[in-house]
């Protein structure tokens, strides 16, 4: 492999690398704005500034690529007087906005003015201002903290696959808006809020919840498709804040759908079921969960009896069902179910030329791979215990009596004779495989909502109070 030498350091690099990439194999942090190792190169905020033997003027790391033998100097005096003066021009116009900015503790901008910036501005002359367009309900917008780094525009016409961000006017009246102004159309509208090196395309779901620093983050998988983006979880005193994507360049690169950012809303949503609850003369009603408990346990025990199981059950859950199924009884008959068009992974595929699926559970394959089979037509039995993550759609269902098992809404469990709640993809661990066959790991974030407990310890419930029966 061809080497070449940063800051004196001896360094592989594969040809075509550019120098931010190879300096941080070398363990030197080159500080950017407009280069994200998604997007195309345009090299026009000028902070990755090196110095690189026998070129004459500074460079830009972010479009230079390595050669054989180079000699880059990163912390070099021409270096940093040339980091400090980009430093000063891109914050002649930025406001003193950071602690009320919801960037602030995550901001490039804040950082590379800490690190390569000066203490002092020569300038005295009045900041521009901007009126804001609405956006739309994802984001929102702050022009006056704009750098112009173009960062949004490229993430638009290059991953989005619409040119919906673009830069009107010129010089000192730039503005970065959306075209006549409209509101943003695409489905992954919150990548502009991670890309954006400063504090002008903020979530409007996040903003002035909760300072950057004070979250705690867990690294996990998105469960809205089967594509199962890398994503993470950030939170704080038991709440979800927000999810971000992690970097997978094998699943979703450095992205992720709106639909499975917000996905999470769900788990906390004060609708969702959070006590266990038995029908009576008087209709639903909380009950104890030795009560219920008991109720499903009498009647699996004889008659038509039908497990559904949701494909966004973790393959842990699914595997304890289908073995707790025939301790409890045989002839339990189990069925999958998740969404209407796509029962089986053959007639899986993409949505859309970006990332999401059309199954919308995170786990059609693996339980395809477990042996389970799917539903078809309608779920009729006399009894139905229905075991779901949260996402799996409830197909219609034709039976006597019908437990739910898991997380279900007021409304869902409306039908449900008897509800044991369960816990969300936030509250649990276990493993997803997605459409491409990767098995990935669910972490738990979050402690469970209410008394929501997991499908082992619901299933070892059933398991106990039938031997107790059969003892008696
Ligand atoms: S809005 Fe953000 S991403 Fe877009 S050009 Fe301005 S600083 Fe860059
Ligand atoms: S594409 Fe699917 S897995 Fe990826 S973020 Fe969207 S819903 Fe989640
Ligand atoms: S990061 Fe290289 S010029 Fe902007």
């Amino acid at each position: 492999m061809p080497k070449c030498f940063v800051d004196g350091k001896e360094v592989e690099f594969a040809l075509g690398e550019n120098l931010v990439k190879v300096a941080k194999r070398a363990g030197v942090e080159i500080p950017v704005f407009c280069y994200h190792p998604g997007l195309s190169v345009v090299a026009q905020c000028r902070m990755c500034y090196v110095e690189v033997e026998k070129m004459p003027k500074l460079q830009t790391a972010c479009s230079t690529m390595a050669a054989e033998g180079m000699v880059v100097k990163t912390q070099s005096e021409a270096v940093k007087k040339g980091r400090q003066g980009t430093m000063e021009f891109l914050l002649l116009n930025h406001p003193l906005d950071c602690p009320i900015c919801d960037k602030a503790g995550e901001c490039d901008l804040q950082d590379n003015s800490f690190g390569h910036g000066s203490a002092n501005m020569r300038h005295s002359e009045e900041r521009r201002t901007y009126v804001d367009v609405d956006m739309g309900s994802v984001i929102q917008k702050n022009m006056n903290r704009c750098i112009h780094c173009t960062r949004c525009i490229r993430f638009g016409d290059e991953i989005a696959g619409i040119h919906e961000m673009v830069a009107i006017k010129r010089g000192n009246n730039i503005d970065i808006t959306t075209i006549d102004g409209k509101q943003l159309k695409t489905e992954y509208a919150g990548n502009y809020s991670d890309i954006c090196p400063t504090g002008s395309l903020t979530l409007k779901d996040f903003r002035f919840k909760k300072r950057a620093w004070m979250l705690k983050k867990t690294a996990t998988v998105c469960e809205g498709c089967s594509k199962g983006c890398n994503m993470e979880i950030q939170h704080e005193g038991n709440v979800v804040y927000r999810c971000v994507p992690r970097e997978n360049l094998e699943i979703n690169k450095y992205w992720m759908c709106d639909e499975g950012r917000f996905n999470y809303r769900y788990t906390q949503d004060e609708t969702r079921v959070v006590d266990p609850t038995l029908r009576g003369a008087e209709g639903a009603k909380q009950a104890s969960w030795q009560d219920v408990v008991a109720s499903i346990e009498v009647k699996i025990r004889n008659g038509d009896v039908l497990f559904l199981v949701g494909t966004d059950l973790t393959n842990e859950e699914l595997s304890a069902i289908r073995e707790a199924a025939s301790a409890l009884r045989s002839g339990i008959k189990i069925r999958t179910f998740g969404n209407a068009d796509v029962t089986k992974s053959s007639e899986d595929g993409p949505a859309d030329n970006i990332l999401k699926m059309k199954s919308k559970t995170g786990n059609l394959l693996g339980a395809e791979k477990l042996g389970l089979e799917p539903l078809t037509g309608e779920a009729k039995a006399e009894t139905v215990v229905v075991f779901r993550g949260g996402r799996a759609v409830l197909p219609k269902i034709d039976s006597k009596w019908t437990a739910g098992i898991g997380v279900f809404n007021r409304e869902e469990s409306a039908g449900f004779d008897g509800v044991l709640p369960g816990l969300a993809f936030t509250e649990k661990e276990g493993t997803l495989v997605n459409h491409a066959g990767f098995e990935q790991r669910l972490a738990r974030a979050v402690r469970p909502r209410g008394g929501c407990k997991p499908v082992s310890e619901i299933l070892m419930l059933l398991l106990n109070t039938k031997s107790k029966a059969g003892q008696a």
